[in-house]
């Protein structure tokens, strides 16, 4: 069983998703002894943006690196993300991650029937920091509600969110936020079973 475990966070130690993913890969890794974690920190390690050269592989070493990533995302069985809210919307480091891994062609299609996703059957979780408070369903929510729709069109069914909010109101909410968000991890037996 392979889990592909990413960090997105600019916020370095102080980062309320990169605790959270590290608990989420530890529980997974007491779970399965079998389990093989890859690791990769987006934030010191970043992907360069999509641009047309690399749509049209201009690169031959940026075009092996995206392949690589899109086939180190497609052999994961679970994929663990930590998403922070930036600008209302996600870190550009996973955006850029994204544009490698939603690929027309290999994760989804066009048919005369619609769209189709192709990568089904691997679990995505997502751990969102957010400082505001924005629930489940705010308008100004381009973060987990883009996640959910990317993931979802590429195939991908079992999307969980593991959400800190409100961290930046004060330290007993950042600290109430974290506890929850802790306390909210489910057990990977449960999920498997
Ligand atoms: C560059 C930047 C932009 C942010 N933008 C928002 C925002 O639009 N809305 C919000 O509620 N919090 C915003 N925040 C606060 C983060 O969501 C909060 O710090 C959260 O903990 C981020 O996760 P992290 O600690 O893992 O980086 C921003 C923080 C940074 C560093």
């Amino acid at each position: 069983m392979k889990l592909l475990h990413l960090d997105t966070s600019a916020l370095g130690t102080n980062s309320v998703t990169r605790e959270l993913t590290a608990a989420v890969v530890a529980r997974w890794q007491d779970a399965h002894a079998d389990l093989t974690v890859e690791y990769r920190d987006l934030d010191s390690d970043p992907l360069p943006h999509l641009t047309g050269r690399s749509l049209a592989k201009a690169d031959p070493a940026q075009a092996e690196a995206d392949e690589a990533t899109l086939q180190q995302f497609l052999s994961a069985d679970v994929v663990v993300i930590g998403a922070p809210f930036y600008n209302f919307s996600i870190p550009s480091t996973l955006k850029a991650w994204i544009d490698r891994v939603a690929v027309a062609g290999r994760t989804f299609r066009y048919t005369e029937a619609g769209p189709e996703g192709l990568a089904g059957g691997k679990q995505v979780i997502i751990v969102s920091g957010r400082g505001g408070q924005y629930g489940d369903a705010s308008p100004a929510d381009f973060q987990e509600a883009y996640l959910r729709q990317v993931f979802g069109f590429i195939g991908i069914k079992d999307v969980e969110i593991i959400r800190a909010e409100g961290v930046a109101y004060s330290p007993q909410h950042r600290a109430d936020a974290l506890a929850a968000a802790h306390a909210s991890i489910r057990s990977p037996m449960a999920e498997a079973a």
